[in-house]
C-alpha cells in the first residue's frame, strides 16, 4: 500500500519535474545535421545542456578542428534550442555532469550506438538517428579535394574564365 503510494508520487513527480537533456559533441563547421539534432533533443524535454569538446580533448580523440573551441561554444550557445553550454574536457566527466545538472536523459547520435550504455545506471540513454548525407568529415573532404587542385589546372580554369569574360563583353 505504502509502496504503491510511493510509486504514484514518484511517477507524478517525474511528470511534473522539468526534464533535462544532456549531449556532447565537437560541432566543428556547424551544419544542418547538428541543428536537426539539437532541435530534436530539445523536443525531448525542457532544458538542453550541450557539452562542446575542447580543442585539447579533440586532440585526445584524434580530431583536428577547423573552428576553435571558443567559437564553436559561442555558436552552440546562440542556438535557440540550447539552454546551457559546458566544456567537454575528458571521457570521464559524463557521469559527474549527469549528477551535477540532475539530467534525466543522455542523448547522442547513433554513430555512438551502444557506446554509452553504462550511463543507463544514472539516467535514460537515447541514441538519435543522424541526418543523412552531411557530416563535418564530408565537408572537410570536399574542402580538401578543392584545395588539392593543381596550379596547372587552376591556371587552365582561370584562362577559360578570362576568355568567357572577353567573349561575353
Ligand atoms: N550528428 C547528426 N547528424 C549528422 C552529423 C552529426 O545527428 N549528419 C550528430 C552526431 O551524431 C553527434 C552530434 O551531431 O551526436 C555532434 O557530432 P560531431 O561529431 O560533432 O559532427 P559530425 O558531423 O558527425 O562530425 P565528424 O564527421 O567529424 O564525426
Amino acid at each position: 500500500m505504502l509502496n504503491a503510494l510511493k510509486q504514484k508520487l514518484t511517477n507524478y513527480w517525474n511528470l511534473m519535474k522539468n526534464k533535462t537533456i544532456i549531449t556532447y559533441g565537437t560541432f566543428d563547421m556547424f551544419h544542418i545535421g547538428h541543428l536537426n539534432l539539437l532541435k530534436r533533443l530539445k523536443a525531448l524535454g525542457d532544458e538542453l545542456i550541450v557539452g562542446v569538446s575542447t580543442d585539447e580533448f579533440n586532440k585526445i580523440k584524434g580530431k583536428k578542428t577547423l573552428i576553435p573551441y571558443d567559437q564553436r561554444a559561442e555558436i552552440i550557445a546562440s542556438i535557440k534550442y540550447v539552454d546551457k553550454v559546458i566544456a567537454e574536457e575528458n571521457w570521464e566527466q559524463k557521469k559527474l555532469d549527469i549528477e551535477k545538472y540532475n539530467c534525466d536523459v543522455f542523448a547522442i547520435g547513433n554513430d555512438w550506438e551502444g557506446k554509452f550504455d553504462f550511463l543507463k545506471d544514472y539516467c535514460e540513454v537515447i541514441y538519435m538517428e543522424r541526418t543523412k548525407g552531411v557530416s563535418t568529415s564530408e565537408l572537410k573532404n570536399s574542402l580538401n579535394s578543392f584545395l588539392s587542385i593543381s596550379k596547372k589546372d587552376l591556371e587552365i580554369a582561370f584562362s577559360i574564365i578570362e576568355k568567357l569574360r572577353t567573349d561575353l563583353n
